[in-house]
């Protein structure tokens, strides 16, 4: 008898200033997908965060991108359902379809900070990556720093303000020194970071990261390269070679990661001592961890002259974009794109299946 193909819903788009990003990342799963293997229902969600289907690949084109909301679409829901999740449409055309495992594929707030993996949990489906807490964790570099320093990882002195507190700007450089960085506790994409060289640009850089955010972080500058690590696996992860990111820009900003074709350049494996290869899986492996992360992550690094790491973030859900570290990083260490978009699909069955066999009763 032929086996049953597994039914993937693969969620890309979202609300966020990551949206196009996604899109990128979404049409390169899809395209690793084997077709013998999987049905793949594509589900683009649009920047008012409502969900589309379309027959075919017609929603992985920038012009999804580009309208705010599409009319002539089928617009889905996903309800739950006995043993799994289903995709019903809301004008009631079409069946239902039951979906068997989702990979979504969004950036940022509202895709990759808990509140989609909770909405999935709810609609009783697996999906590929960390769960609610994981994600949410992972989401927040504030939530996230603590940890790890709990953990003895190391990372950069950091303060933390939210809004309405009083700044001083003269304590905080007397204790973080300059340059410092100022980042939105819960962003990505370097999207509202600013390096600040003095104390003139301090203030408005404080305010730039408030408009992304209510808490803020202040930090100290690490000067060293870049290093990212990809992970997989969810109780016995796994951690690829290391990579590097070499930025043409003062730093990895916004500009350099997205519009600048030369804002970057990835070097893979990282240019750093053999010996020093080990460690920083170990960390990475260690990071993850700590931060209750499940099925994927990359953990980026800085690593400074002296020869020490510090943990710079954790994403949760990686870039898979033609250009990302993190399927780079798997290919350099042996792994196939489509191989690891397999091994992701099965991570989400397994931790699903996991679940399901704890008991919902108090055993007397
Ligand atoms: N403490 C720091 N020291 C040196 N560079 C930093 C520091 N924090 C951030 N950066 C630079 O800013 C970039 C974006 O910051 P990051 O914390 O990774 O935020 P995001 O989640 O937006 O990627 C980093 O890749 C790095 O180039
Ligand atoms: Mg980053």
């Amino acid at each position: 008898m032929k086996k049953k193909k597994i039914r993937v819903a693969v969620l890309f788009g979202g609300k966020s200033a990551e949206h196009e990003v996604s899109i990128q990342s979404a049409k390169n799963v899809v395209a690793s997908l084997d077709e013998t293997k999987y049905d793949v229902v594509l589900v683009g969600i649009d920047k008012q965060g409502s969900w589309h289907t379309l027959p075919g690949q017609s929603l992985l084109t920038s012009s999804f991108a580009k309208q705010t909301a599409i009319g002539d679409t089928n617009e889905v829901r996903l309800v739950a359902q006995d043993g799994g999740g289903k995709l019903v449409s809301l004008s009631g055309s079409g069946d239902a379809e039951a979906i068997d495992v989702v990979f979504p594929i969004l950036h940022g707030p509202f895709g990759e900070d808990g509140s989609m993996q909770g909405f999935l949990k709810l609609a009783n489906v697996p999906f590929v990556g960390s769960g609610v807490l994981g994600s949410a964790v992972g989401m927040d570099k504030d939530i996230s720093k603590r940890l790890l320093k709990e953990a003895g990882l190391p990372i950069a002195q950091f303060l933390v303000f939210r809004k309405n507190e009083k700044i001083d700007s003269d304590a905080v450089i007397k204790r973080l020194g300059l340059p410092l960085f100022v980042k939105p506790a819960n962003l990505g994409s370097s999207i509202g970071v600013k390096k600040v060289h003095n104390k003139d640009e301090f203030s408005s850089a404080i305010s730039e990261a408030f408009t992304y955010d209510n808490k803020i972080l202040i930090e100290e500058a690490i000067v060293g390269k870049e290093v990212e690590c990809s992970i997989l696996g969810n109780d016995d992860p796994i951690a690829s070679l290391p990579g590097e990111i070499v930025a043409n820009h003062e730093f990895y900003d916004y500009d350099a990661k997205y519009f600048d074709e030369k804002g970057a350049v990835l070097c893979i494996p990282a240019n750093i001592p053999k010996e020093k290869i080990k460690e920083v899986q170990a960390l990475a492996i260690k990071t993850f961890k700590t931060l209750c992360l499940e099925g994927m992550a990359r953990i980026d690094f800085f690593y400074t002259k002296d020869q020490t790491f510090f943990v710079n973030e954790a994403n949760t859900i990686p870039g898979f974009t033609n250009i990302s570290m993190y399927p780079q990083l798997w290919e350099a260490s042996g792994m196939s794109y489509a191989a690891l978009v397999d091994r992701l699909i099965e991570l989400a069955l397994e931790k699903y299946a996991s679940e399901q066999h704890l008991s919902t009763t108090v055993i007397h």
